[in-house]
């Protein structure tokens, strides 16, 4: 066959965002400005701000890497997407903490959707609106899609988090540092940091091999920090954009280049980790499937009881969250 003859088909890689807010505004900036998708869709229950947000965007087309189109759109423009980024509702300082928004998310992702599914929508749904582990779950359930086709990003973030106050402490680029915070993206959180390595060493090993370095390291302490400083930000600044916006493009470059990545995300737990029928922050394989599968950490005994306890938090606000769903 000559190849003039041929046909070919060049797919174009489109995303849409729910929600034109902060997280939302600033996920379409960091996904154009990596060059990973070439089709961005905005809807919001606030319409000129969707539209404000695209023309913001398209204000950068003279310098992104590749071409991009930016626009703002209706639920109903959705059902050819790739992946819908989920960032709806507000969490501000008032609120005691992100479990706080269970029912106020749930309702606002009710009215959407089914709405979604009616257009054929067959994509990956990425979820970044809190509380984020619950929230995912009801997205699936509220979908039908399959578990691995529904991610929260989780403690994807807190994980970058923990990486960078590590840096600081260790004086070891956060790029060479693999740590996982576990568990619930909020207050019950687990710093793995049994399993933490700097580039294949474990990290407790390194610290007692070199107590002059390290005496000051102080595990306890790294792990309050991690936990608590999203909601230092948030009560900084009103809210918190820059590193979730990376954190979800990572997710997205993983599905859209099949690139079987490893890092933590909101995925459904069966059996893993010794528990079932809950979405939890844990490290897994993202590619072209999605979640591909999960990784279980050896983890010690401390953090195996920390992981029961915020396992248990989870389960506990997806039965406070079934009543909303169904009212
Ligand atoms: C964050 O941790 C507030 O969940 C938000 O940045």
């Amino acid at each position: 066959q000559s190849s003039r003859g041929r046909f070919f088909m060049i797919n174009t890689r489109k995303i849409g965002i729910i929600g034109a807010g902060h997280v939302g505004s600033h996920c379409a900036f960091s996904l154009i400005l990596q060059g990973v998708c070439d089709d961005i869709t905005f809807v919001d229950v606030n319409k000129e701000k969707a539209v404000s947000q695209a023309f913001d965007c398209m204000d950068t087309l003279a310098f992104l890497p590749h071409r991009a189109v930016i626009k703002s759109g209706e639920i109903k423009d959705l059902g050819d997407k790739d992946i819908i980024i989920i960032c709806v509702g507000t969490i501000d300082n008032i609120s005691k903490d992100r479990l706080c928004e269970l029912d106020h998310s749930l309702k606002i992702i009710k009215s959407f959707i089914p709405e979604i599914m009616k257009t054929g929508f067959n994509g990956y749904f990425i979820v970044i609106t809190n509380p984020v582990d619950i929230i995912t779950y009801y997205v699936q359930q509220l979908s039908g899609l399959p578990y691995n086709k529904v991610i929260g990003t989780g403690t994807g973030l807190d994980s970058a988090r923990l990486r960078r106050i590590l840096s600081v402490e260790t004086e070891i680029d956060a790029r060479s540092i693999q740590a996982y915070m576990l568990g619930e993206h909020g207050d019950s959180q687990v710093a793995a940091f049994s399993c933490a390595t700097v580039n294949g060493k474990l990290l407790p090993e390194l610290i007692a091999e070199k107590p002059e370095k390290f005496s000051k390291i102080d595990f306890e302490a790294i792990e309050k920090k991690t936990t608590e400083t999203g909601w230092d930000i948030l009560c900084g600044k009103g809210s918190t954009e820059f590193g979730i916006a990376c954190t979800c493009t990572e997710v997205v470059k993983a599905i859209f280049h099949d690139e079987k990545k490893v890092m933590p995300c909101s995925a459904f737990l069966q059996g893993e980790y010794g528990t079932f029928d809950i979405y939890a922050g844990v490290p897994a394989v993202i590619g072209k499937e999605g979640i591909e599968y999960i990784i279980e950490l050896p983890l010690n005994e401390r953090e195996k009881k920390k992981l029961s306890n915020t396992f248990d938090i989870i389960k506990h606000h997806v039965e406070i969250g079934r009543e909303s769903v169904k009212n």
